[in-house]
């Protein structure tokens, strides 16, 4: 598709248009710090990994502190590191004094061990899961999915990177060296006040869900990577609660894409530009070899609504307007002392078959609307709490079974809304996207996903299959993953047997 981004949103404007990812807030303006790494755990010896959920206190800018979420860290959780045909043995502690309830998202895994939000950990309680990983090599996350608190927990940080190796994956010639030339890069974005404290509030969201003002990029507010000047693997989550980004180069340096959601894409797509919705994660190699400083920018989407053009023109007519200098989320520098991957990407990564159309033995179709319930979803406040959301016209339900899924069948999802984009996200598979909005899918969205974009225009279609069980006690889920939509009820819950 010759990205056009005319689609979205729901209300015009927003206040967006101020800051478009590229200002700080005043008292943050202060040198780039180091991007925080968050460590690194290995999952791959079979030993319960120990996850502690708990309070923290992080500085998102040098100097100021505001209390926040974390699972054994401050902000954030660490990375998970996994294997294909290995087990995961997980053991979550709740220190919090409210329940939490924590998803693989991306995992192929049983309903039973998915962590939705039937599964909450109560305070002080534990949670040990044995995850078996069957999937291939993919950056997956976790984050809270508590009911109806999903949003605020993992806006105070309850989230981390999953990464899953294979022997695939292991062979192709890839930067592979985590924290050093391979770099979990989580995009989200925050609201702070005055003292710099976050700001958040599921109730004054408005349809847009709660966007904030200033990127944040591991929990720093731009910062700078010191890598060796060669090939860099980033693996990009968009982690934000409800902001779509345009992630690009501030040289408009090429990279290649080489994996979305669920793994390696058949071939790296080169591209200088892409979109990013909630939920979605991707790998890029970037090549530093010329020793020039690399300044990732992640623009807001929202502040390009309604404008008509592909991707670049609209980008080169925004990056020349601007009259400041841009202010790079993320500075990767090079460091020639430091011992550089320099080998060419392969051609072919990933085989990715799809099923025959006579495969596929059903249809069902989903239907998102802003608009449902009560007349209008304003509350007395001014705010939108009682906003209803809803899949199908059902507001989610936990003693609701929406839909009945049968094991190992192909069937064609088709998706779409009745007003604005929304990124929908299904529970315990990764799915092949034949349209997106009515268009065909463009050849870096042509892997294994388990987020797809939709809007009002026309149908997304998906095929899917599930190999995994989940029962009435612990179905899976399909949601928005604006997390707002999904605490307003955007979400339905299924099984498979
Ligand atoms: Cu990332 Cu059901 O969520
Ligand atoms: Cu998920
Ligand atoms: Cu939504």
């Amino acid at each position: 598709m010759p990205f056009t981004l005319s689609r979205r949103h729901f209300l015009a404007g927003g206040t967006a248009l101020v800051s478009a990812g590229l200002v700080a807030p005043a008292w943050a303006k202060t040198a780039p710090v180091r991007l925080p790494i968050p460590a690194l755990v290995d999952g791959t010896r079979g030993e319960p990994l120990d996850l502690t959920i708990r309070s923290g206190v992080w500085s998102f800018a040098p100097g100021i502190k505001t209390p926040t979420l974390g699972i054994s860290q401050e902000y954030l959780g660490p990375t998970i590191r996994t294997r294909q045909n290995s087990e995961l043995n997980l053991n979550y502690h709740n220190t919090l004094l409210e329940g939490v309830s924590i998803h693989g998202h991306g995992l192929h895994v049983p309903g039973a061990v998915d962590g939705g939000p039937q599964l909450e950990i109560a305070p002080s309680d534990r949670w040990q899961p044995t995850l078996s990983i069957v999937q291939p090599a993919a950056t997956c996350w976790y984050h809270s999915h508590t009911h109806g608190k999903t949003g605020e927990q993992v806006y105070r940080g309850l989230a981390g990177m999953m990464i899953i190796d294979d022997d695939l994956s292991d062979d192709l010639p890839l930067p592979r060296n985590y924290g050093v030339d391979d770099l979990p890069v989580i995009i989200q974005d925050r609201t702070f006040d005055a003292k710099g404290h976050l700001v958040y509030s599921l109730e004054y969201a408005d349809e847009d869900g709660w966007l904030g003002e200033t990127v944040i990029i591991n929990g720093a507010i731009s910062s700078v990577a010191y890598v060796p000047a060669g090939k860099i693997r980033l693996r990009l989550l968009n982690g934000a609660n409800a902001r779509f980004y345009i992630v690009t180069f501030a040289d408009k340096r090429p990279f290649h894409k080489i994996a979305c959601d669920g793994g390696l894409l058949r071939a790296p797509v080169e591209m200088t530009a892409m979109e990013m919705a909630p939920g979605e994660r991707c790998e890029i190699v970037v090549d530093l070899a010329d020793g020039a400083p690399a300044g990732l920018l992640t623009l807001f989407e929202d502040e390009f609504d309604g404008q008509e053009g592909t991707f670049s023109s609209l980008l080169d007519r925004f990056l020349s307007s601007r009259q400041t200098a841009l202010r790079p989320s993320l500075t990767l520098t090079p460091d020639k002392a430091l011992p550089a991957h320099t080998a060419p990407l392969s051609k072919r990564m990933a085989e990715i078959v799809h099923p025959k159309p006579s495969e596929i033995v059903r249809t069902r179709d989903f239907m998102l609307a802003m608009n449902g319930g009560d007349g209008g979803g304003h509350d007395q406040h001014g705010g939108h709490g009682a906003m209803n959301m809803t899949i199908n016209g059902a507001v989610m339900d936990m003693n609701v079974i929406n839909e009945e899924v049968k094991r190992g069948e192909w069937e064609r999802w088709r998706i779409r809304s009745d007003q604005g984009e929304h990124p929908f996200h299904v529970h315990g598979c990764s799915f092949l996207i034949e349209q997106m909005g009515g268009a065909p899918t463009p050849p870096d969205q042509q892997g294994w996903k388990d987020m797809v974009v939709l809007d009002n225009d026309d149908w997304s279609e998906i095929i899917v299959r599930f190999d995994h069980l989940a029962s009435k006690t612990h179905p899976y889920m399909y949601h928005c993953h604006i997390l707002e939509h999904e605490d307003h009820g955007m979400m339905g819950q299924f099984t498979v047997s």
